[in-house]
């Protein structure tokens, strides 16, 4: 690869990722609204704002891959939700695309398919089922990814991101967890692979609990070597939850459970 482009560089993916990649390309192009560290070696750092077709065409440019990370990652207003999730992803497929579509990898989210109850398995197939406006704006991007592949041939890769941290926090995330080295596995294999059209695949490590079947997307050759039963003992010593609470009940958490942001 010789030049791939992280959006949302210095956000925590982007941060853990930038450090993870370098070296794996010829160039690491980094970018984010907020400040980011200063180049170093195999580095450039440019920023910019998502919401700016026409930065955001000229920072596609000479691009062979793009992770977009780049939005907010969280539930929040509509306005911001539709300015840096719905438009920015707006703006990243279609400079992609007027740069002769570098593949993409969207960073998609578990809140996309949140109100499907735990109790049921998913498949990329299954609907999407949004539990936030947050959600809902990942839905969007995912749909954007088939559009942009089926119309135009950019070809992308929408990852239903469980909960990549260092450690799961709680006990949903023994089911939603996949760790930083299990991330960094998942975008290598998706750069690796030979073609991807456009894929849905779901974020997530080797853990026993697991509500997400990711074998139709077997060909990308991502194979998850952790797991979060190694914090097993950690979580069980938190206190029990309630069954019948809406952040239990379904995959999405505190996010389906949530009032509406604009109330
Ligand atoms: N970390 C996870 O477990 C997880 C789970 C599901 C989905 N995701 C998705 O992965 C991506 C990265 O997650 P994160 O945890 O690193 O989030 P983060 O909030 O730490 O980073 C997001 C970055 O995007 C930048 N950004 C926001 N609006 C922008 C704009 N208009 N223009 C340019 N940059 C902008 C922010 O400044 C921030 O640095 C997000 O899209 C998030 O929705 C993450």
């Amino acid at each position: 690869m010789k030049r791939l482009l992280i959006t949302g560089a210095a956000g925590g993916l982007g941060s853990m990722l930038r450090k993870r990649l370098a070296g794996y390309a010829d160039i690491l192009r980094l970018s984010d609204v907020a400040d980011m560290q200063a180049a170093g070696p195999g580095e450039e750092v440019v920023p910019c704002d998502l919401t700016d077709l026409d930065a955001v065409t000229e920072l596609v440019a000479g691009c062979n891959g793009i992770v977009h990370l780049g939005g907010r990652s969280i539930e929040d207003t509509w306005e911001i939700i539709l300015n840096s999730n719905i438009i920015g992803t707006y703006n990243l497929f279609e400079a992609a695309r007027r740069n002769g579509g570098p593949r993409i990898i969207f960073a998609s989210s578990n809140h996309a398919i949140g109100f499907h109850p735990r109790s049921e398995k998913l498949d990329a197939s299954s609907p999407q089922r949004p539990d936030s406006l947050y959600g809902v704006s990942k839905c969007f991007g995912e749909n954007l990814g088939s559009y942009y592949w089926d119309k135009f041939r950019v070809e992308n890769v929408a990852v239903r991101i469980g909960s990549c941290l260092a450690e799961p926090r709680d006990r949903r995330m023994m089911a939603t967890y996949q760790s930083e080295a299990d991330f960094e596995r998942m975008v290598k294999a998706i750069f690796r692979a030979s073609r991807v059209e456009h894929t849905v695949i779901y974020g997530v490590s080797a853990n026993t609990e697991m509500w997400w079947d990711n074998s139709h997307a077997d060909f990308l050759g991502y194979q998850p070597q952790d797991t979060s039963e190694v914090f097993r003992d950690k979580i069980e010593a938190q206190p029990p939850v309630d069954r019948d609470d809406p952040a239990v009940i379904f995959q999405g958490g505190g996010f389906a459970k949530a009032g509406h942001f604009e109330d």
